[in-house]
This record gives structure tokens, sequence and C-alpha cells, in this order.
């Protein structure tokens, strides 16, 4: 027999069940089972009180992709010898799997996420929210003013639900931002108004605009200095 939790208040004893096509595995110190095929985000997420893990570019209809990072955790797979840190929305969940999700460790490394995502976007109240868990005060960086993390979120969205790519992450650096195909000044009729990149979005940086089409999020920075820098790519590869 074994103490299995169901949620964070509650567990059962159940009795080994060999062939059953699922995993024994141990969130800061509850043991609890999952069918197999799941991630350790999606374990955890299914279970009230268990496991504390942030996630801002992972969303259950759409594969995930591990950009945002905050979702790290530490799992050992050597009966607790050797941790080491994994995105929890990407690491499957094995027999026998070790996971911990508040340690010192990780609220360090979750911090030092945030202070820059606060820095890039100081107003997203999301990141505040987070900032303020994790005790993040001001950025020492200088302030930016966005309101997109750039984790692609609506981009996956509008492919792999709608079918559609009616908007991509374009540039590089400090102008990379959602933009239209092409870098067009308005979406296409590949965009069929469906509002799909704007409900995903963790940061509330997409909006629907009067014409029921999404208003992307801009890079804050003088076009001005996007064609000059464009001039001079140019340049140097002439
Ligand atoms: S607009 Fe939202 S979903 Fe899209 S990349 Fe930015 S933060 Fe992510
Ligand atoms: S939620 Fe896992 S990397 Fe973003």
């Amino acid at each position: 027999m074994a103490k299995v939790w169901i949620d964070g208040e509650t567990s059962i004893e159940v009795e080994d069940a060999d062939g059953v096509n699922a995993f024994n595995f141990t969130v800061d110190d509850k043991q609890i089972i999952v069918s197999a095929g799941q991630t350790i985000l999606e374990a955890v997420q299914r279970r009230n009180g268990i496991g504390n893990i942030p996630a801002l570019c992972h969303h259950p209809a759409v594969k995930p992709y591990g950009a945002c990072r905050i979702c790290t955790v530490e799992v050992s797979e050597d009966g607790g010898s050797k941790f080491k840190f994994v995105a929890a929305c990407l690491y499957p969940v094995k027999e026998g799997l070790i996971v911990r999700t508040n340690t010192e460790r990780i609220r360090q490394l979750r911090k030092g996420i945030i202070e820059l995502m606060l820095a890039r976007c100081p107003n997203v109240k999301r990141i505040q929210e987070l900032a303020e868990e994790y005790s993040v005060d001001k950025p020492r960086f200088v302030l930016g003013d966005q309101d997109c993390i750039l984790c692609g979120l609506c981009v996956r969205a509008c492919q792999e639900i709608i079918g559609k790519s009616a908007i991509s992450l374009v540039n590089r650096g400090i102008y990379r931002e959602v933009a239209a195909p092409f870098y067009a000044y308005e979406l296409t009729e590949e965009c069929i108004g469906c509002g799909d990149c704007a409900f995903v979005c963790p940061t509330g940086a997409i909006e629907m605009g009067d014409d029921s089409k999404p208003v992307l999020p801009k890079v804050k920075i003088p076009y001005a200095e996007v064609e000059a820098l464009m001039k001079k790519e140019t340049a140097a590869t002439s």
C-alpha cells in the first residue's frame, strides 16, 4: 500500500497496480499518480494545493514551447542524489521522479526571470503580480514600456488551433515583435478575427480592434531607429 495525494489536502491509500499505464512520482514530498504522457506542469496543474509552478507561455490547447522559463523546477531521476533544473511545461513525468517546485534555488532563478520581464513590461498586471509574489522590487535594468514578453503563444495558437499563420514573430533583439506576415502594417485576410491570439496572451498585450481584428503589440521604439538599423545591416552584408 502507498499513500497517494489527490490534492494538497487529501490522500488515499492505494495498492500497487502493476501493468497500469501510470507513473508514481513525488512533488514537494507528496506522492502522486498520473497517467502516462503528461508533463510535470500538466500533472501539477490538475492537483489543487500541490506544487507551485507559475506558467506564462503555456496553454493546454497548444504544444509546449518553453519560451518564458518561469515554470522551471528541480528534478531528480536518481532518488534524490542529484537535482537539475528543467522547464516543467516540457519535461515528461517519469516513474520515481522527484520534483521540487518551490526551493530557494528555484525562487532565485524565477526572481531573475521576473526582474527582466518587469524591466521590459513594468505596467503589465500579471508580471506585477509575479513580482509581488517573488519579492522583486525595482528592476536593476533600464525600464521599458512594452506589454509583450515575446513568448510566441499567440503565434502558436493561430497556427495550431486555427490552422492559420496570420501573425508571426519578426526581427531580432530589441526590435523583435509580433507582426503580420512580411511586416505588413495591417493583418491580411489570413486573419479571420477569431480573437484566439488575444484570448491566450498571458499579458493582455493583444486587444481586439473595432474591426474585429486584433491590435498587435508594437515595439515602442521609433520606426526611424528600425530603419537605420536595417540600413546598417544591409550595408554590412552587401
Ligand atoms: S502578444 Fe502576448 S502571447 Fe503574443 S508573444 Fe506577446 S505576450 Fe506572448
Ligand atoms: S510556461 Fe514553461 S517555459 Fe513558459
